[in-house]
C-alpha cells in the first residue's frame, strides 16, 4: 500500500511517502535559499519521496526563528526558488513550501526585541514575553502569508503548507493555552482557527482556488497530563473540531503533530527502539482522520515499514511524514523497496541540527544490521 501512488491535493503522488518539514540550516542570512537546498531536495527526489515538504520558511523578517532559515518574505526570492523547484521537477517527486512565521517562537534581536504573538502569555522556554498583536498586525499577518504562498506559486512549487504547529504563530493562535483573547480571533476554536482559515480563503482568492494548501498542525501542546498547562491546553477534540474549520476552508490535507518548545522533547523524540515508540501521535492522527474526509499524514517516530503499513492499513493515516529518517537517508523509500531492509538507520539521536547544514552525524552507525 504504501509504495502505491495516491492522489493528495489533486496531486499524483508516486507513493505514500511525505518528507515532513525540516529546517536544513543551508539559507542565507537573509533567508535567501542556496543551491545546497537543491541539492538536497534533488537527492530526496532521486529517492522517490512521493512529497517534499521544504524546511519552515518565514512569511516575514520578524518571524525568523533560527538561523540560516529559507525565507519567502520577498520577491527577490521566486528566482532562486524557481531553480531548485525545477531541479525537483526533474523526478516524479512533488515539492511544497512551508511557510511559518515565529510568533511567540520568533527570534528577538535589535531590529524585532518583543516577539508577536495572539496574547501576552509568557513562553516559560525562552523567558519572553511577546505583545498582543492588533487587529491591524493580524490582518497585516494575514496579507504576508498569503503574499507568501502566491510567491511560492511562482516559484514552482506544488503547494504550500501553513506552519499551524510546534509553537509558532498560527498554533500559538490555535491553542487556548496561547491565544486567550476576546475578540473574533480568539475564544472559541472557530475564532482560534480564525487566522488561518483566512489565509486560506485569501490564497485561494489569489493563487487560485486549486493551488493546494495544506496545514501541518498540533493535536496537542504537549504538556505533561494532569499539569496545569495541560489543562489550558488544546484538546484533542478541540484538535478535530479546529481540523473541521480548515477543511471547510479549503485544506486539502492535514499533517498531524504535537508539542511546543515550552513544553520539552515533545515533537522531536529521541529512544525509539522499537515498534511501540514509533507514531507518537498515532491516536491524534486516528482523531483527526475521523473527523474530516481530507488526506491525512502522521509524522512522529515513525521508523520501519511493518508500522508504516499497520498506520495505513488501520485508518491511522493516509501518507507516512517523516523528518530524521529522511535526513539520514534520502535513498529510505529505493531501500525500503527494493527490500532488504524492513526500517531506517536513523537512531532518532537528534545530531542531525547542524549549523552547518542538516545531516546524520550518526554517520558511523550506519552499517549496522536491520
Ligand atoms: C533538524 C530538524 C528540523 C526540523 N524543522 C522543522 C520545520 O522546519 N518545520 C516543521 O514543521 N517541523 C520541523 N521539524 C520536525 C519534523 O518535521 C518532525 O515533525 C519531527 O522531527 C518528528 O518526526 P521524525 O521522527 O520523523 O523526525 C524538524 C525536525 C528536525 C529533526
Amino acid at each position: 500500500m504504501i509504495f502505491d501512488p495516491i492522489t493528495v491535493c489533486n496531486l499524483e503522488l508516486q507513493n505514500r511517502f511525505v518528507r515532513s518539514a525540516t529546517h536544513e540550516f543551508m539559507a542565507e542570512k537573509d533567508g535567501k535559499p542556496t543551491s545546497r537546498l537543491g541539492d538536497l531536495y534533488e537527492e530526496l527526489a532521486k529517492g522517490e519521496v512521493g512529497m517534499i515538504i521544504t524546511g519552515y520558511s518565514y512569511a516575514l523578517p520578524g518571524g525568523q526563528s533560527d538561523i540560516y532559515q529559507q525565507g519567502i518574505y520577498d520577491d527577490r526570492f521566486i528566482e532562486p526558488y524557481l531553480e531548485i523547484t525545477e531541479r525537483v521537477h526533474r523526478y516524479k517527486s512533488k515539492i511544497v513550501l512551508q511557510i511559518v512565521h515565529g510568533g511567540r517562537q520568533a527570534t528577538t534581536s535589535e531590529a524585532y526585541p518583543v516577539p508577536v504573538a495572539p496574547s501576552a502569555v509568557k513562553d516559560g522556554h525562552a523567558a519572553v514575553m511577546p505583545r498582543e498583536m492588533t487587529e491591524q498586525e493580524i490582518m497585516k499577518m494575514i496579507e504576508a502569508f498569503t503574499k507568501a504562498a502566491v510567491r511560492a506559486k511562482k516559484a514552482g512549487f506544488d503547494g504550500v503548507q501553513l506552519h499551524c504547529a510546534h509553537g509558532f504563530l498560527l498554533s500559538n493562535f490555535i491553542s487556548p493555552y496561547t491565544n486567550v483573547r476576546t475578540d473574533r480571533w480568539g475564544g472559541s476554536v472557530e475564532n482560534r482557527a480564525r487566522i488561518v482559515t483566512e489565509i486560506v480563503g485569501c490564497i485561494q482568492e489569489q493563487a487560485g482556488a486549486d493551488f493546494p494548501v495544506l496545514v501541518k498542525m498540533n493535536a496537542t501542546d504537549g504538556f505533561r497530563p494532569g499539569s496545569q498547562k495541560a489543562e489550558l491546553g488544546i484538546t484533542i477534540s478541540q484538535a478535530a473540531e479546529t481540523a473541521k474549520f480548515l477543511e471547510k476552508a479549503g485544506v486539502c490535507a492535514i499533517e498531524v503533530s504535537g508539542g511546543i518548545s515550552e513544553a520539552g522533547a515533545v515533537t522531536i523524540r529521541t529512544a525509539i527502539t522499537s515498534p511501540v515508540k514509533e507514531a507518537y501521535f498515532k491516536e491524534y492522527s486516528k482523531a483527526i482522520k475521523k473527523a474530516v474526509n481530507i488526506p491525512v499524514m502522521l509524522v512522529g517516530g515513525i521508523r520501519s515499514l511493518p508500522v508504516m503499513e499497520y498506520l495505513l492499513e488501520e485508518g491511522f493515516s493516509d501518507l507516512i511524514s517523516m523528518s530524521r529518517a529522511f535526513i539520514c537517508e534520502p535513498d529510505l523509500v529505493l531501500r525500503l523497496k527494493s527490500e532488504d531492509a524492513k526500517k531506517t538507520r536513523c537512531q532518532s539521536c537528534n545530531l542531525c541540527f547542524d549549523l552547518e547544514g542538516v545531516r546524520c552525524n550518526f554517520e558511523f552507525n550506519r552499517n549496522s544490521s536491520d
